[in-house]
């Protein structure tokens, strides 16, 4: 907001009230189905798979979309989307440059967040955890299975770092292509997978009158403890 009150002050701030009431009368009503304590499960990771089936079966665009958020060397935090590639007991898998600026913050501080928003059932799954990187065999398993044109998009591409224009990257992109034209792509050694053993697990149920469900999973030693939250 602050940034507005340059210029064409008067024009802009008009279009800023506009907008905010716009998005200020969002307002959805959450009816779906609650979360009573009878449907809870000792173990989370049931109710992380039950949901993410049905997530699937609700037609959810990319439900597997997850938003990560790690922190940087000066404590700042930083997100964003990756698609989460596998589930173990109490570990989800993604896969990703070494050399990104996630991995960098990953090796800084392996502590991450993460957040899957399901709005077809009102649903949010928060997550926090260690990452650490999945062994090279299991990386290049994956990598095989990847659609050629990934395959080369991952060999093309210095995730994170900056680049001149588009046609730098898109000559870059050609250069593979021609590199590896009849011949099976490898992974490259600074591609590859990192799994999260969870550590916390909310689950967030929207119900009406913003009453919403929270349930809240903190791992102990042995067992999962469970708390409902205030919404
Ligand atoms: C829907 C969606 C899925 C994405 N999936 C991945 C992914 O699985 N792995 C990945 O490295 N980046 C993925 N990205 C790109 C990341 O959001 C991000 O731009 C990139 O990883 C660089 O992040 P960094 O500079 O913080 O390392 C995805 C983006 C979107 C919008």
């Amino acid at each position: 907001m602050v940034a507005i009150s340059n210029g064409k002050k008067g024009t802009n701030l008009h279009i800023l009230a506009e907008f905010t009431s716009e998005v200020a009368s969002l307002r959805r009503q959450y009816s779906n189905t609650g979360l009573t304590n009878h449907q809870l499960p000792d173990d989370p990771m049931e109710l992380f798979n039950k949901w993410f089936k049905e997530a699937i079966s609700s037609g959810v665009p990319e439900p597997n979309a997850m938003t990560l958020a790690t922190v940087d060397e000066t404590g700042l935090p930083n997100a964003r989307t990756v698609l989460m590639k596998g589930i173990g007991e109490s570990t989800i898998r993604f896969f990703t440059n070494y050399e990104s600026r996630k991995a960098a913050e990953i090796r800084y501080n392996s502590t991450v967040a993460c957040v899957f928003w399901w709005v077809e059932l009102e649903r949010q799954v928060r997550l926090r955890g260690k990452a650490i990187k999945v062994s090279e065999k299991e990386s290049e398993e994956y990598f095989k299975s990847r659609p050629r044109e990934s395959q080369m998009g991952a060999w093309a591409s210095k995730q994170s770092s900056m680049v001149k224009n588009r046609e730098e990257l898109e000559k870059r992109f050609s250069e593979i292509r021609e590199q590896y034209e009849n011949r099976d792509l490898l992974k490259p050694p600074f591609w590859g997978g990192y799994e999260i053993t969870i550590t916390q697990m909310e689950f967030w149920q929207g119900r009406p009158g913003r009453l919403h469900d929270r349930i809240l999973y903190e791992k102990t030693e042995q067992t999962w403890n469970r708390k409902r939250l205030m919404p």
